[in-house]
């Protein structure tokens, strides 16, 4: 039955760190899949998380089933660390999810399942995995451009030019924070921007928030889905605690849905419901419980939040050190390095050049330039990067 079978092509993300791993070249540098990496080369579990599970396996009753929605003191918990004050517990409904990738799938299915006829739009760029994603769920996807390739910065005039189009059947997907691949970040401005033309328009903002913290703050990086969220009639958010928490392989996630009333609300958490339920049935329950384990407690919670400034703050002087080497090596204009937020940054290489990077020089960078800040982790390796892009430019 399977004989003739064409085998798939691998994740162009996920592959990078095992072709990182396998090249035996000294002078390697891993800029390739999302994770934190310190100054030591490692991905350490967070202290609060290592704290949490000391407790959950002490303290573990039972590992009976949840409720389909999820582990309701984690549910509330994450809610309200996202939203803050823009927590409404009338109009917000929270289903726990498998990784921020389950609640975008769940997301996408839901959607189809209420509105069939609806366009989805997503950003150009983006991060790869969520066009599969969206199309798996099978939802129509449109695109809008995003990022102005000379400067790197949002592209303001197209997308407030392709908001201005949508009406009441279409969902616009936007980054919470730390655009993935740019690093290029909507303004407060530009938010705001977008909640009034949401409302003119009626589209429905589904915002993909997997960086809360790894930009400038946790108030800072919330600032435009606390608006969104406390503005319009209708959205939907997809958290992911992968890299705030270091839980990547555990897969901690939520689902926000806000409706427009409280009827409105649990009738579309019921779709989030039925398809959890055929598609994974309940998302794991470890991470979960670890996060509000977390959450619920004063001096975890502080202790959590203390190692997440740390990372943010590490990775930002990553920037500053990269835009600096950069800068003494062409006379190109590098300072989007300091301007963008979080993990990644796109520099505009192309294809041509990031294959020529990893074959020549082994720096192992995802599609046409994206890099994780956080795998220049010393100053050696930030030279040696800036001198081999100087090289191909
Ligand atoms: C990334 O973009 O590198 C991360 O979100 C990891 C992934 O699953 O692709």
């Amino acid at each position: 039955m399977f004989k003739n079978v064409q085998q798939l092509p691998a994740d162009p993300i996920l592959q990078l760190t095992q072709l990182c791993r396998d090249d035996k070249r000294e002078e390697k540098i891993d800029v390739g899949v999302g994770i934190f990496i310190n100054a030591n080369g490692e991905t350490p579990v967070l202290r609060a998380v290592k704290e949490a599970e000391k407790r959950l396996l002490a303290t573990q009753k039972t590992k009976k089933y949840q409720p389909l929605s999820g582990n309701p003191e984690y549910n509330e918990a994450i809610a309200k660390l996202v939203l803050a004050d823009s927590f409404d517990a009338e109009r917000i409904r929270v289903n726990q999810s498998t990784g921020g990738t389950g609640a975008l799938r769940v997301i996408g299915e839901a959607i189809n399942s209420m509105q069939p006829q609806g366009k989805f739009w997503i950003p150009d760029p983006t991060w790869g995995n969520h066009l599969a994603i969206f199309a798996a769920a099978g939802l129509e996807i449109e695109r809008y451009k995003y990022l102005d390739e000379k400067t790197s910065e949002v592209d303001k005039t197209s997308v407030f030019a392709a908001l201005e189009k949508l009406g009441g059947n279409d969902c616009v997907l936007l980054h919470g924070c730390c655009h993935n691949p740019s690093g290029a970040d909507f303004s407060r401005d530009d938010w705001i921007k977008i909640t009034e033309l949401a409302n003119k328009n009626g589209f429905t903002p589904v915002i993909d928030f997997a960086y809360l913290g790894l930009g400038e703050s946790i108030e800072d990086d919330a600032w435009g889905v606390r608006y969104v969220v406390k503005n319009v009639k209708q959205a939907l958010v997809a958290v992911s605690c992968s890299k705030n928490f270091g839980l990547y392989r555990d897969r901690a996630g939520a689902i926000l849905t806000l409706g427009a009333n409280s009827k409105e609300a649990t009738a579309m958490q019921s779709h989030i419901n039925a398809e959890t339920r055929k598609v994974v049935s309940m998302a794991p329950d470890h991470p979960a419980s670890v996060v509000a384990e977390i959450l619920n407690d004063e001096a975890l919670r502080k202790d959590w939040e203390n190692e997440l400034n740390e990372m943010c703050a590490f990775i930002r002087s990553r920037r500053e050190k990269l835009q600096a080497a950069l800068q003494a090596k062409s006379s190109f204009d590098w300072s989007f390095v300091t301007r963008h937020h979080g993990m990644f940054s796109l520099l505009p290489l192309g294809v041509e050049r990031v294959k020529k990077l990893r074959e020549d020089f082994a720096i192992y960078m995802v599609g046409t330039g994206r890099i994780n800040l956080a795998g220049l982790r010393t100053d050696e390796k930030i030279a040696y990067f800036a001198e081999s892009v100087a090289k191909v430019m």
